[in-house]
C-alpha cells in the first residue's frame, strides 16, 4: 500500500500519518519531520534547509528528491509507506512517479484532508510536541492526559515548531496555494484522487480515511510483520 496524504499546514496530515503507520505496519515519511532531523543534527541539507523553512518556503526540489529516494530504499517501506508532506510541487510528483515505475509500484490513494483556513490556524498555534520522544498534542483538541505529562514516555519538556509563528504560517499557506494546491489536478487527472473531511473530530477523520483504503483494496490490517 502506497499512500499520499495531502492538505495544507495543520491538516491534520502528521496525526494521520502515525495513526495510519500504527494500524498498517507500513514506513510513515514525514519530509518535514526528515528536515527538522537534518536541521538538529547540524548536517550539510539541514543547514541548507534551515533558514528557507524559517521562512516558510519550499526547500529545493532536488534536495527534497535525493532525501526521499534514500528513505524509500529502507527496510519499512518494502511493503508499501505513507507519505506526509511529499510531494508538495509538479516536480517533485512527477520524481515519486518516476521511481515508483523503476521499482514497479504504484500508487494506490492519494487523500486530501480538506480543512478551513480559519481551523488550520487554530491548529497549529496550539500545537506542541513532546521534546523527548516528539510524540504530538494540541492544547485544546489533542491535550496530554496528565497536563504536563507526554502520554508516551513521561518527559515534563515540550517544544513549539519555530515555523508556527503567525508570519511563518502566513508564508507556508502561500507556499500551499501556489505550488502545492497544483498536484491535486495532477492526481485528479487519474483514479486515485479522494478528498475527506478534515475538519471533523480526529477518529472520524481515522475512519474516513481507513473507508478510503478499504475501497481501494487495502486490507482492513496488514500483517504485524509486513514491514
Ligand atoms: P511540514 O512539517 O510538512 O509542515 P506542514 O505541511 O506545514 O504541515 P504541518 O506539520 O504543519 O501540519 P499537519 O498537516 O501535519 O498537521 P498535524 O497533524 O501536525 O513541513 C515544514 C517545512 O518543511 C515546510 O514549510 C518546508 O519548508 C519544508 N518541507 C517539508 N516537506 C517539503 C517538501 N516535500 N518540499 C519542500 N519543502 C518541504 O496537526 C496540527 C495540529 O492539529 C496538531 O496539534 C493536532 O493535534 C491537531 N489536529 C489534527 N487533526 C485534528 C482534528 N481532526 N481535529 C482537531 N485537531 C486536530
Amino acid at each position: 500500500m502506497n499512500i499520499i496524504l495531502l492538505g495544507p499546514p495543520g491538516a491534520g496530515k502528521g496525526t494521520q500519518a502515525k495513526v495510519l503507520q500504527e494500524h498498517y505496519h507500513v514506513g510513515q515519511i514525514a519530509t518535514g519531520d526528515m528536515l527538522r532531523a537534518e536541521v538538529k543534527a547540524g548536517t550539510k541539507l539541514g543547514m541548507a534547509a534551515k533558514s528557507i523553512m524559517e521562512a516558510g518556503a519550499l526547500v529545493p526540489d532536488d534536495l527534497i528528491i535525493d532525501m526521499l529516494a534514500h528513505r524509500l530504499s529502507k527496510p519499512d517501506c518494502r511493503h508499501g509507506f505513507i507519505l506526509d508532506g511529499f510531494p508538495r510541487t509538479v516536480p517533485q510528483a512527477e520524481a515519486l512517479d518516476a521511481m515508483l515505475a523503476e521499482q514497479k509500484q504504484d500508487l494506490r490513494a492519494v487523500i486530501l484532508l480538506k480543512v478551513d483556513e480559519d481551523v488550520l490556524i487554530e491548529r497549529i498555534a496550539g500545537r506542541f510536541s513532546c521534546a523527548q520522544c516528539g510524540a504530538g498534542y494540541h492544547e485544546t483538541f489533542q491535550p496530554t492526559a496528565k497536563a504536563g505529562v507526554c502520554d508516551k514516555c513521561g518527559s515534563t519538556e515540550f517544544v513549539h515548531r519555530p515555523d508556527d509563528n503567525p508570519v511563518t504560517v502566513k508564508q507556508r499557506f502561500t507556499a500551499y496555494n501556489q505550488q502545492t494546491a497544483p498536484i491535486v489536478p495532477y492526481y485528479q487527472a487519474r483514479n486515485i484522487y479522494y478528498e475527506v473531511d478534515g475538519m471533523a473530530d480526529l477518529d472520524d477523520v481515522s475512519n474516513a480515511i481507513e473507508a478510503v483504503l478499504r475501497k481501494v483494496g487495502v486490507p482492513a490490517q496488514v500483517a504485524e510483520d509486513a514491514g
